[in-house]
């Protein structure tokens, strides 16, 4: 497994790797439509295009072997002082062998002197937010995401990673 920052190249394996992660991870929780929805607005092409190519953004991606993508990340700076991890994903065959935390791990060494990385999870997410606070997380408050007139429960979550 290696861990590299994703290229404009990768987009298309990155959008049918994002679609599979999706609908793994989220069939029980978020209706079906709206996860093609939410799929096809924030995941389509030219979307996942601007954000490999923002200088805000850090998308990593780890690969196997045969250079197929096993997991991916993406933390967004969003001040001096706070980064906000927009993803992490890890196809469902591969979790729980270390590859989520070294990602995290990985996605931290872009950023030595940010203090705080945040996180959003759906609150019915519950492996995701037994796997942070594991990794030393804590909540900070309860949210919400409006998508397309439905609402969808969320906690924020942070660490500090840097003081
Ligand atoms: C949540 C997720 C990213 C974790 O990645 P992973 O590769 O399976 O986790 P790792 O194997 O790297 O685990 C790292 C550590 O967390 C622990 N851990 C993993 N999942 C855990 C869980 N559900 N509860 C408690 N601890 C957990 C591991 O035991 C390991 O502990 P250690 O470092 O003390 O040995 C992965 O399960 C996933 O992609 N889930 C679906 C997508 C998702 O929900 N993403 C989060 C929303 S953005």
């Amino acid at each position: 497994m290696n861990i590299k920052q994703a290229k404009v190249s990768d987009c298309l394996a990155i959008k049918d790797f994002l679609h599979r992660s999706w609908e793994d991870t989220y069939h029980s929780i978020i209706p079906k439509k709206l996860i093609s929805d939410i799929l096809s607005q924030r995941h389509s092409k030219n979307e996942l295009l601007s954000e490999i190519t923002d200088p805000s953004v850090l998308f990593l991606l780890a690969k196997n072997s045969r250079s197929e993508i096993v997991g991916l990340t993406t933390l967004k700076i969003e001040s001096d002082t706070d980064l906000f991890m927009g993803r992490l994903y890890i196809d469902k065959n591969h979790q729980k062998k270390g590859i989520g935390k070294a990602l995290l791990l990985e996605s931290l060494r872009f950023f030595p002197k940010h203090q705080h990385l945040i996180i959003e999870v759906q609150e019915k997410n519950k492996n995701a937010i037994d796997f942070y606070t594991h990794l030393g997380f804590l909540m900070i408050a309860k949210s919400e995401m409006y998508i397309q007139n439905k609402v969808i429960k969320t906690i924020l979550l942070t660490k500090i990673i840097n003081t």
